[in-house]
This record gives structure tokens, sequence and C-alpha cells, in this order.
């Protein structure tokens, strides 16, 4: 029985993660560590938190004592490190939380993992890290680390700690850095679930900037078969790009949504360019695929048809969700614009 430690499990891919992993690998078992902010809910956890496999405790990764005692007491082999603070636009207009959790979170983690020996840390982080790119090229785990706002900073530079843990303290470590997720759960904030949600209460969909930024999405679904791969199979010290070659134009995207919910163009609205917005992601993911067989089986069109349907038949949680401080959030941010 491989025994996990999963920090960030109520978030949307941790959620994904620990949902993935208690339905394919009856030999796991989790704990799920999780902070509970405004990103994390244990609905998205419904129908698992009872799992006989699973173990959900509410705290912070700040706190060394718990992570500790977690270890201690459920015999902890593996972490695998989701928590973050993970939107760049919050991290824009409140960048210390990003520290507090990203990096100082981390660090706590990591002297943990030290100090009781654990056997393996992943660390999960990002594309963004890299910083951003032309018109051509993509991001091999060679492109040196150039991050641009204060999120892919923190992320970072937790990537650079956990590096140094391995070469100071030999910890058994691998990093992933992958591309822009979308599925279900995902807290409407991001770019993919605020159209959709925008979309269907017929509000306008805020493009930012020009609307030509590219990301490079890759579903929620094929990261945590990815995560999985290089869990079991990655090398100690190597760092796994993951992405699924789908570069798209946000305006395109957008587009997209609209015409699957049958809803018209004229909701666009050009807002306001995010400072400092990245404008192209792109990742080269030829190292995962041929040193660990990993390949994303998901193709954009039928993951993002799939994901609004789960969207449309989770009214509730959507509402839910976008109650209370997150409503007020989002009227601030675009009132400061
Ligand atoms: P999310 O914001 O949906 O979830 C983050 C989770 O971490 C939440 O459940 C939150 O409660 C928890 N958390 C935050 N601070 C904590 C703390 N101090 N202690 C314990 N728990 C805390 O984020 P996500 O999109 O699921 O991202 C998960 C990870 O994947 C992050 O590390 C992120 O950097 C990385 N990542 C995300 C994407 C993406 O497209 N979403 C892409 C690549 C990498
Ligand atoms: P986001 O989902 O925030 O992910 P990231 O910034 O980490 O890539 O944004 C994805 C893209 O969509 C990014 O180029 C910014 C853009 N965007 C908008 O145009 N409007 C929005 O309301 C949001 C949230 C994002």
């Amino acid at each position: 029985m491989k025994r996990i430690l999963v920090t960030g499990g109520a978030g949307f891919i941790g959620s994904n993660f620990v949902r993935w992993i208690l339905t394919e690998q009856p030999d796991c078992f989790i704990v799920n560590l999780d902070k509970l902010t405004y990103a994390g809910n244990l609905e998205n956890l419904e129908g698992f938190l009872k799992h006989p496999n699973h173990i959900f405790v509410k705290a912070d990764i700040n706190d060394g004592k718990t992570v500790e005692e977690i270890i201690d007491k459920h015999k902890i082999q593996t972490i695998i490190n989701f928590a973050a603070e993970s939107h760049v636009d919050r991290s824009i207009t409140g960048p210390k939380i990003f520290i507090e959790t990203n990096v100082t979170g981390t660090l706590t983690l990591l002297q943990a993992a030290c100090d009781k020996k654990i056997e393996r840390f992943i660390q999960i982080s990002t594309d963004e890290v890299y910083g951003q790119l032309g018109p051509t090229g993509k991001f091999t785990e060679q492109t040196p680390l150039s991050p641009n706002s204060p999120y892919s900073a923190s992320k970072a530079a937790a990537d650079l700690l956990v590096k140094a843990f391995g070469h100071t303290w030999g910890l058994n470590y691998s990093i992933t850095r992958c591309s822009n997720n979308y599925g279900p759960f995902q807290f409407p904030e991001k770019m993919i679930p605020l159209m959709i949600n925008n979309a269907l209460n017929d509000k306008p969909l805020p493009v930012y900037g020009d609307g030509l930024h590219v990301r490079d999405w890759i579903h929620v679904e094929d990261h945590c078969k990815a995560i999985w791969k290089v869990l079991a199979e990655g090398k100690s010290g190597e760092t796994y790009n993951i992405g699924s070659s789908c570069e798209k134009q946000n305006i395109e995207v957008v587009k997209t949504i609209l015409k699957l919910l049958k809803k018209p163009e004229s909701l666009i609205t050009f807002v306001k360019d995010r400072p400092g917005h990245d404008k192209r992601y792109a990742m080269d993911s030829s190292k995962i695929n041929s040193q660990l067989g990993w390949q994303s089986l998901i193709n954009f069109e039928d993951g993002l048809k799939k994901t609004i349907d789960w969207y449309l038949q989770n009214k509730k949680w959507l509402s839910r969700i976008t109650s209370g401080q997150y409503q007020q959030y989002y009227q601030q941010m675009y009132a400061n614009r």
C-alpha cells in the first residue's frame, strides 16, 4: 500500500487527482491536507470524503508540527504538493500570501520531508516559471526560469527550494511543470470556467487586452495521469514538462465556449489588459512522452464539451461557489481596473 500525503487536495487539480487515485489505484492510502481557502472546497470531494483509503485534514502547509504528526501517524512515504495560491490576477493585487503559501509553505513541507525521511517528494509546478514565449518555440526542461508574475515567481522559488533540498540533503524528488488545465471543479475565476459561468448567466465575457494571448490547454484528467506516471516511474532530481500541444488564442477559446452554449458573441467585452500579461505559453513534453511513455488522450474540443456539460449539470455547485467572498473580490478587481 502506497501511503501518500496530498496537499491542496480540495482544490481543482488536487481534488481531481484524489478522486482519480481513489478510483484507479486501490493500493493507495491518501491523507489530504488542505487549508480550505476560497479555492478549496469539500464539495469537490463529494462521494470520496469518507472513502476508506482517504482522510481529510484541514490545516495549513505552514503548520510543520501538524505535517510531521500526520507523517508519523499515517506512516507517510510520499508527499505530493499541490497546495498553492494559484491565480495570477490575485498575485498582482496581493502578492504576500503567494510567498507565504507557495514559498514558505513548500519550505515547511521540505523540512518535514527531510526530518521524517520521506521516500519521495513531488512538487506540482507550472509552465509559467519559464516566463513567456514569442510567436515560435516551446518551453523545454532546459529553458531558463524567467517568471513574470508574483505567482510564477513564487512557484519558481519553490522549485529552486525543492532542487536545493535534493542537492543538499539527498531528498528524492521530481518536479512537474504543466500547462493550463481545464475540466470539472475548476474555480470560476480562471478563464474557462469564468467564461462558462458568465455566458450561462448572460453576463459580459471579459477578454483581457486584444484576446490574442496564447495558452496551451490540457484536460485535468490527462494531467493527473501524468503526475501518477512521474510519481511511479519518474527519476529523482528530474523535472518533467506536461502539456498536450494544444495552443489556442484566448479569443478563440471564448468564441468556442459561446458557440457550444449557443450564446451570442455580443457578450464578449474587451477589458483593460492584465499588467505584465504573458503573451504565449507552449510546452515541449517530449521528455515525459519518451522517457515515461505518457501521452495526453483528451483532445480540446471533446474535453471542452465534456467540461461545459459538467458545469451545466452542476449549476448548484457553481452558484454556491460564486456566492459570498468571491463575488465581492470579483467586483473589487474590476472596480480597480
Ligand atoms: P486551486 O487554487 O484550485 O487549489 C489550491 C488548493 O490549495 C486549494 O484547495 C486551497 O485551499 C489549498 N491551499 C492554499 N493555500 C494553502 C495552504 N497554505 N495550506 C494548505 N492548503 C492550501 O489550484 P489548482 O489550479 O488546483 O492548482 C494546484 C497546483 O497546480 C498549484 O500548485 C498550481 O501552481 C499548479 N498548476 C496549476 C495549473 C492550472 O492550470 N490550474 C497549471 C499548472 C500547475
Ligand atoms: P487564467 O485562467 O487566469 O490562467 P493563467 O493566467 O495562469 O494562464 O488566464 C488564462 C488566459 O486568459 C490568460 O491569458 C488571461 C486570460 N483571461 C482573460 O482574458 N479574461 C479573464 O477574465 C481571465 C480570468 C483570464
